[in-house]
Parts: structure tokens; sequence; C-alpha cells
């Protein structure tokens, strides 16, 4: 799906089928962090107008989803509480701070977009399968990630169309683009393998 190189292991769906609460309070946690970090990106180039325009856009939809998050723990009687460790998306920035993102044209920010990308790529999967598992096919939360996973979707050709942007545009750079979301999508895959065995009831898990 997309760009990944793996899909999700099976016995991810089932633990978070056995443990929906938890996967809800990890999510909403999760559109949180996608709000502020598409922010945070944001401000540090305050220059370029068309990528803080993009990544306001997407962080105003993040925020959305967060907050309908929230009103489906507030309906389920749960806490938001403290966020549950997330070591994928940890594992991914690691990954990508190598050598050739400090020399590549556009550098850090570029990478950065694509781990966006690629996080919204992993978690618009996982949207698709917790639809799969969850409620009938009538149920408002099977509803919800079916939205979720379109939306995702957006968010990451958005991403991996800014990351061309920050490169300078054109043909070449568009090869690049590729060229690194290639790197950095086997290294996703390595890492989604890793933690498949674990099958935590959280998003990334
Ligand atoms: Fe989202
Ligand atoms: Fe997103």
């Amino acid at each position: 799906m997309l760009c990944l190189k793996v899909p999700t292991d099976p016995r991810w769906a089932e633990a978070a089928a056995r443990n929906v609460d938890a996967v809800l309070v990890d999510h909403a946690h999760c559109e949180m962090k996608a709000a502020s970090n598409a922010l945070s990106l944001a401000a540090r180039h305050p220059r370029d107008l068309e990528l803080v325009r993009a990544l306001s856009e997407i962080a105003r939809e993040e925020i959305e989803h967060f907050q309908r998050v929230l009103g489906i723990l507030a309906a389920r009687k749960l806490e938001l509480g403290a966020p549950p460790v997330d070591d994928y998306a940890a594992d991914l920035r690691r990954a990508s701070a190598d050598a050739w993102a400090a020399t590549a044209k556009g550098g850090k920010l570029v990478d950065r977009l694509l781990v966006g990308a690629l996080i919204e790529a992993r978690s618009c999967e996982r949207f698709k399968l917790l639809a799969s598992v969850v409620g009938d096919a009538s149920s408002d939360l099977r509803a919800f990630y079916m939205e979720l996973f379109a939306c995702e979707a957006r968010h990451y050709q958005r991403l991996v169309d800014l990351a061309i942007h920050a490169s300078g545009g054109g043909e070449e750079a568009e090869r690049e683009v590729h060229a690194r979301l290639e790197v950095l999508a086997v290294r996703e895959a390595a890492i989604v393998r890793e933690l498949g065995a674990a099958a935590r009831p959280t998003i990334h898990g």
C-alpha cells in the first residue's frame, strides 16, 4: 500500500481488536502529535509560504481528527492519560538521521517530510485494518476509520509533494525524493518487522 514494503503482521490486528480502548487512547495522541509536528515544521520555515500553508492545513485536519477521537474517548468514558511510548516513530526518525540527509538538497526538512509521509502511509494501512476488525459494517467506528484511511492517504501524498517542493521542485528533485523515500521505506519495513512480534495495541505497535 502506498510506498510501504511490508504489510502489518496479522497479530497486530488481533491485538488491536482485543483492546480497542487502548488503540483509541494511543490514536488520540498520534493525531495530536501529527498536528504539532506539522506546525513545528511550519514554524521553522516561515519564509516558505507554500510549505507553511500546506502544513497548517494538515495540522488543521489532524486537530479535527484529534477532537473527534477525544469525543469517542469521552463517549466510552476513557481518559486521555499520558502518551504510550511510540518506538516506531522514534526508530524511524533515528533511521533517517544519517549522512545522506545532511548533504542532500533540502536536507533535514526533506527527511522530516518523508518520515511524516511514511508515518501517514503506515497509519493509513492500519486504519484500513482497524476498519476490518472493529464493529459491524454499519458501525460508526468502522466508518470513522475508513474516513481516516482516505484522509491520511492524502496527507501522505501531500507530504511527498512538499518534499519535492523543498528539494527545489522539478524532475530531478522528484527523482531524488523518490530515491530517498525508497531508502526510508526499506528501513521502515525493518522497523515494522521488528515491532511485529510484540503486537502492541497502539496505532504503530
Ligand atoms: Fe490524522
Ligand atoms: Fe495525517
